[in-house]
């Protein structure tokens, strides 16, 4: 139904969205997530057709939305992050605005704006000015203006954003009672939004794509990463952490072990181990050892974790990176700083002399085209860089500074 193809946008420097590919079955419901910034919206505007891909394609229900928009806004209804609301209208009033601008009209008009305050529980506004709605009408309003005309693709930026618990558990019984007609993508970052709503996940970060998964195999590969904690006492009132640690370190499989709390003989760590390890080889360990296994309990890895997880490993590398870049820059500007101050103080130097020279010995020097023409022109062309060498690095600092990219590299 929607099938994205290394679609990119840049915002003059910035690449909010680097050659992201995937696919969306018909009837699936997509959870999109990713931390600020990574390039959720600008994603769905591309996909809606608000905004024109730098590079790559999108089809949705197998229509271009570079080569054929209307088709394709025909067929989706989007909520924006922010709601377009006229604030002077009423609720009504602007859903039938909208329904048509959708090509609805007369008894079908009505009958879906009824359906549509039913379903996202606006009835009791429907004569009230949208500026004087609550922050959660106003979205509950947007949804409703998204699937006015029963759209087949529903791309619905952050729906239950601003919205109360029990709003939030209706909306989204909502969108999974709108899902099988209906494709949806959701951008989210309430994790178990995704977990309730979602059969597919989508994540990203910093504009490119780090997994796209369904969430049962996101979820088993956050079991395989499991993460156990054990409390272990000693039986004489004394205990020793660190030989306890050293035993379970020795244990196959295990790939982590912190001590997490120690209080009086008790220990508790977290031990990480890799998939297919056996939590039986663990209590045995303790046990022969002839400690006491008083605890032994599994803290598997939420989606949250495997979230956090995949979108640190993108940063990871970052810093460098950057460093590297403001390095360069810095190297740059040294040597032009320091080509044009040599220009510079050799022609003053020489005028200086010149000069002197001249009025010491009352005389004239022949007209020399080293001294009249070339050497005005290079003392002129470092005055110019003694302006541009603080222009420019004051640009630096504050395109750096904007970024978040500000480094000093010594
Ligand atoms: N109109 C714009 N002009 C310039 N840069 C923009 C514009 N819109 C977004 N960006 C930049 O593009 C990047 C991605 O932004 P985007 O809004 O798509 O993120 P997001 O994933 O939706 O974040 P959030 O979770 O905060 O809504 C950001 O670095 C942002 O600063
Ligand atoms: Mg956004």
């Amino acid at each position: 139904m929607i099938r994205v193809q290394e679609i990119t946008k840049k915002y003059a420097r910035n690449l909010a969205v680097d050659h992201i590919s995937f696919e969306v079955q018909k009837g699936e419901i997509v959870g999109f997530l990713g931390p600020n910034g990574a390039g959720k919206t600008t994603t769905m505007r591309m996909l809606t057709c608000f905004l024109p891909p730098t590079s790559g394609t999108a089809t949705v229900a197998g229509f271009d939305v570079l080569e054929q928009p209307l088709e394709v806004k025909k067929r989706i209804g989007y909520l924006p992050e922010m709601p377009p609301l006229y604030p002077e209208m009423g609720t009504a009033e602007y859903l039938s605005f909208v329904g048509k601008l959708k090509g609805l009209s007369g008894a079908e008009l009505s009958k879906r704006i009824d359906y549509v305050c039913e379903r996202c529980a606006i009835a009791d506004v429907k004569k009230k000015l949208l500026g004087r709605l609550s922050k959660g009408y106003r979205q509950r309003v947007g949804l409703a203006q998204a699937i006015i005309h029963n759209p087949d693709v529903l791309i619905l930026d952050e729906p239950t954003a601003g919205l109360d618990p029990k709003q939030i558990n209706e909306t989204r019984d909502l969108i999974r009672g709108l899902a099988g007609d209906h494709t949806i993508i959701l951008s989210t970052h309430i994790l178990p939004e995704v977990e309730q709503t979602c059969q597919q996940v989508i994540i990203i970060n910093k504009g490119k794509l780090v997994a796209t998964d369904t969430v049962q195999n996101l979820q088993s590969r956050a079991r395989g990463a499991e993460s156990v904690l054990v409390e272990v006492a000693g039986r004489n009132g004394n205990l020793n952490s660190a030989s306890v640690q050293h035993r379970l370190e020795q244990i196959a499989g295990v790939s982590r072990v912190s001590l997490k709390e120690s209080r009086d003989s008790r220990n508790i760590f977290e031990i990480e181990s890799q998939k297919n390890f056996v939590r039986g080889d663990l209590a045995r360990a303790v046990v022969e050892s002839g400690w006491d296994l008083n605890e032994l309990r599994s803290a598997a890895m939420s989606l949250e974790q495997i979230f956090l997880q995949l979108t640190r490993e993108e940063a990871a590398s970052e810093p460098e990176k950057l460093a590297a870049k403001g390095a360069i820059a810095y190297l740059l500007l040294t040597m032009f700083a320091v080509i044009f101050g040599f220009f510079f103080w050799n022609s003053l130097g020489y005028f200086v002399i010149r000069t002197m020279e001249a009025q010491m010995s009352g005389q004239t020097f022949p007209v020399n085209l080293n001294e009249y023409i070339i050497r005005p022109l290079l003392s002129n062309v470092s005055v110019i860089g003694l302006f541009f060498i603080p222009m420019i690095t004051m640009r630096l600092f504050a395109e750096e500074k904007r970024t978040g990219k500000f480094r000093v590299p010594l």
